[in-house]
């Protein structure tokens, strides 16, 4: 794992990540198989993107002894861009079973490329104390910078992000607009194509995912 260039991106740098990556990268790859390394590969963005959490002192009783173990402390809110940012929650709840998960829909306009919100579960007030957005892919960022615009305003003060594959392009628009927020990807690619699109990307994260491509 390594921490790139000057803006807040940790991009995953690991043997299982790049595995895994070119399999969700592949057309072969089928849309049950693609789930299944979205998740994967959410597991290891979550592990890292994790390692800050607080954590307080935990009185448990194992079959030989008691002792001082340890429990997550603070209140967490994982919010997932839909459609594709639905592939990453359940294995992150799996590691933050206790999480909270308020959906927000976004899509891209595919004229402009901007995101367009659709719907929106974020309460007007007590905000959690870190907020995890995830989102397979930030091309342009609109939809993320959008998503971390709509957990600030909720006042959300510890965000980060999580998502499969970056564009540097989308990266740099990002951190100028959110520059104190971590972006952990599992890859940062090359650029954007004409369309917007990551290259070499994956295609449409949400369409292979839900097997939807037309
Ligand atoms: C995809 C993807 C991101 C967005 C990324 O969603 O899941 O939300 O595009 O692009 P951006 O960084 O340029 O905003 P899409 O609009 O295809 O909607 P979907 O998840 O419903 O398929
Ligand atoms: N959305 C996707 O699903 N893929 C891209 O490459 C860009 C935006």
């Amino acid at each position: 794992m390594q921490a790139t260039g000057k803006s807040r991106v940790v991009e995953l740098n690991h043997p299982l990540a790049a595995h895994h990556l070119s399999i969700l990268r592949d057309t072969k790859t089928t849309p049950s198989q693609f789930r299944n390394q979205v998740q994967l590969l959410s597991m290891l963005l979550a592990v890292k993107a994790t390692e800050d959490l607080e954590l307080v002192p935990h009185r448990l009783q194992t079959p030989l002894c008691s002792m001082d173990g340890h429990r997550i402390s603070q209140r967490i809110a994982i919010v997932p861009i839909l459609r594709a940012g639905l592939g990453l929650v359940d294995p992150v709840l799996r590691l933050l079973p206790d999480a909270e998960v308020w959906h927000l829909g976004m899509y891209r306009d595919e004229e402009t490329a901007q995101p367009v919100e659709y719907y929106s579960k974020l309460p007007a007030a007590d905000p959690a104390q870190v907020g995890m957005v995830l989102d397979p892919m930030l091309a342009t960022g609109g939809s993320i910078r959008a998503a971390v615009a709509a957990l600030k305003k909720w006042g959300v003060k510890n965000i980060r992000v999580l998502s499969v594959i970056a564009a540097p392009e989308g990266i740099e628009l990002f951190h100028r607009e959110h520059p104190d927020v971590t972006v952990y990807v599992a890859a940062v690619d090359q650029e954007l194509n004409s369309l917007k699109y990551i290259v070499p990307g994956l295609g449409d994260a949400g369409d292979r995912m839900f097997n939807t491509i037309r």
